[in-house]
């Protein structure tokens, strides 16, 4: 099992229709490929958690690094994991905002990593936070 997580910068404000649209996508293509994880989107900032068979992965990491909608790609880490984080997810998907009660605690260490001010080696510590911090609540885009 791989896992790869990288930070990215979104090239224009990015409309619910606009995150909806990549996250139907992603859903099915990451589904047939056996790939799950998470996607946070924050001010112009995408985060995310690919997981799944190596190949997999870097193929839908390929595709992803080749889109027009975010640029400044990041790769915060990439490893060999003996299990998956987010295994019921094919894209688990939230959208902060700074004044949200419920990401309050978690905002500011996401936020460094998105805007690229997070040592790297903190990283994989971000991705176990986030998986304890979602195990109840995964975040819809259909809301
Ligand atoms: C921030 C962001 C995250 C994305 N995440 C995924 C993903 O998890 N899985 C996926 O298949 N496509 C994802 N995409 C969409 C891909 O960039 C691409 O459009 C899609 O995989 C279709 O690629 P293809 O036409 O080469 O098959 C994402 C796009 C963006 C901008």
């Amino acid at each position: 099992m791989f896992q790869l997580m990288y930070v990215s910068t979104a090239t224009r404000k990015m409309a619910n229709d606009d995150l909806c649209s990549i996250l139907e996508v992603s859903r099915a293509k990451n589904n047939r490929l056996d790939v799950t994880g998470l996607l946070l989107h924050l001010d112009y900032g995408f985060l995310q958690i690919l997981e799944g068979p190596k190949d997999a992965v870097l193929e839908i990491f390929g595709a992803i690094a080749r889109d027009h909608r975010h640029t400044g790609l990041r790769i915060l880490f990439q490893r060999d994991v003996p299990e998956r984080l987010f295994g019921n997810w094919t894209m688990g998907f939230d959208r902060w905002t700074k004044d949200a009660p419920r990401t309050a605690g978690m905002f500011e260490i996401t936020a460094d990593a998105i805007h690229n001010i997070i040592l790297p080696e903190k990283a994989v510590e971000i991705a176990v936070l986030l998986r304890n911090f979602y195990r109840v609540n995964a975040g819809s885009c259909a809301a």
